[in-house]
C-alpha cells in the first residue's frame, strides 16, 4: 500500500495589507453582494473576476424557487466574462458575502464544488493559475491557483 497527502497552501492577510490592485477586487466582489438575489437563503454573495487586459467583471448568486436552478456567484460571474471575453484570461478571482444579517462575514467563504469545477476549467483554459482571493472582514485567504482547491479532480484528460 501507498499513501500520499495533499496540502493546500492559504496566504491570510489582514484588509490593511492589501495591495491597491487587491482592494479594488475585494470592493468589486463586495459590491456585487449588493446585486444578489437570493430571496430563499438570504445569503449574498459577490465575485469579481480580474480580466489580463485589467477589466473587472461581476457576478451575484441569482437564486429561483426551484432551487437547483439558481446559480453561485463564481459561476454567474465566469461565464459571464468567458461569454463577453473569450479571448481574455481570468488571472484573479475574488469573492465575498453577506450573511442573513446583512453583515459581510468575518470568515471568508470558499467556493462550493462545482464552481471549483468550473474554475479549474478556466484556468486550464487560460494556460496560467487564477489566483483566488476569499475575503473576509476579520482575514482574507489568498490560493495560488483553482487546482490546489480541488484536488484529484476530473479533468478532459479521462476523456480522451
Ligand atoms: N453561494 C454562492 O454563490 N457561492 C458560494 O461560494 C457558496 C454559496 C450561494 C448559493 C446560494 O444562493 C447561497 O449562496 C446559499 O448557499
Amino acid at each position: 500500500m501507498k499513501d500520499f497527502d495533499i496540502t493546500v497552501h492559504v496566504v491570510v492577510k489582514g484588509v490593511n495589507e492589501l495591495t491597491d490592485e487587491e482592494l479594488r477586487l475585494v470592493e468589486s466582489a463586495k459590491e456585487a453582494t449588493f446585486r444578489s438575489y437570493s430571496p430563499y437563503s438570504k445569503f449574498s454573495v459577490g465575485a469579481a473576476v480580474l480580466l489580463d487586459n485589467g477589466v473587472i467583471v461581476t457576478g451575484s448568486n441569482q437564486e429561483n424557487c426551484a432551487y437547483p436552478s439558481g446559480l453561485c456567484a463564481e459561476r454567474t460571474a465566469i461565464f459571464y466574462a468567458n461569454s463577453q471575453y473569450p479571448s481574455n484570461r481570468v488571472s484573479a478571482l475574488c469573492i465575498a458575502a453577506r450573511d442573513v444579517s446583512g453583515a459581510f462575514t468575518t470568515v471568508p467563504i470558499t467556493p462550493c464544488g462545482s464552481c471549483r469545477q468550473v474554475l479549474i476549467e478556466t484556468e486550464k483554459r487560460g494556460g496560467k493559475d487564477i489566483r483566488i482571493m476569499l475575503y473576509g472582514t476579520d482575514a482574507v485567504y489568498f490560493i495560488e491557483s483553482a487546482r490546489s482547491l480541488l484536488p484529484v479532480s476530473f479533468d478532459d484528460s479521462f476523456l480522451k
